[in-house]
């Protein structure tokens, strides 16, 4: 991927990226951090032979994800879109996994959680007691994608605080110039009257053409000063966090 360079090449890149997903593809996720201690990296390779071998290649996508949340059942898979979570696989599962789930639906009872009192299976994700009460805000798309992969996570909504966060900077001082002016004024080390007069002449321009890294490093201090975000950035990588824009922007 080349690096995007605006606010406008982020936004069309995640576009494309959107597009060209199949979203009716299956995909198994597979947690490649602390299930890796429990042999998950040699049951992936298991189950990518064994999508091959019985002709699944291309209808199936392996993803090696980060956690997913119940290490004590590691590895633990999910498939989606079913949203059946397998736990405690071993290579020698993976043969059955993909004839009866990935080419039948069929769930295979003793891969999933089973429920502490009634001992009962429970086949779908949501309805474990450990993920059912929780909402996972921070790490939501931890353990659906890949960490490597920057794609994913733009499509997954990455750096849309820096989107939103700007957009409401640029809207603000507009509105307001000279408040904004007297607030840029120290950092851009230039008298009130000409941040106006720079104001002004940004105003004009399509804010989607900025360079992201250098507008934003650039107005942080004012998007703060105002309270449209709520700690000072340091990197472009602070604002990935949607967490940093103040609640009501
Ligand atoms: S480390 Fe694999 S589920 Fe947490």
């Amino acid at each position: 991927m080349t690096k995007p360079l605006s606010i406008g090449e982020l936004e069309w890149y995640r576009n494309k990226i959107l597009a060209q997903e199949d979203e009716g593809k299956t995909r198994v996720y597979v947690c490649m951090t602390g299930c890796r201690a429990y042999g998950a990296a040699e049951f992936k390779t298991a189950l990518e032979d064994e999508i091959k071998g019985q002709g699944l290649s291309g209808q199936v996508e392996v993803r090696a994800t980060g956690c997913h949340g119940l290490c004590a059942k590691a590895p633990v898979i999910s498939v989606e879109p079913l949203g059946v979570q397998y736990q405690e696989v071993v290579p020698e599962d993976a043969a059955e996994i993909v004839a009866s789930t990935l080419k039948q639906n069929r769930l295979l009872d003793r891969l999933v959680y089973q429920d502490a009192q009634s001992g009962k299976p429970i086949h779908y994700r949501s309805q474990i007691p450990f993920y059912k009460r929780q909402v996972r805000r921070v790490l939501a798309n931890c353990g659906r994608i890949d960490p490597t992969s920057v794609e994913h996570y733009i499509a997954a909504g990455g750096y849309q605080a820096i989107v939103k966060a700007y957009n409401e900077a640029a809207a603000w001082s507009t509105k307001n110039p000279q408040a904004a002016a007297e607030i840029l004024a120290p950092t851009l080390k230039m008298s009130v009257p000409d941040v106006m007069k720079q104001l002004k002449t940004e105003a004009r321009y399509d804010v989607s053409e900025y360079n992201i890294e250098e507008q934003l490093l650039r107005y942080s201090g004012f998007m703060y000063e105002v309270g449209l975000i709520k700690r000072m950035p340091k990197k472009l990588s602070d604002f990935a966090m949607p967490e940093l824009v103040k609640a009501g922007h």
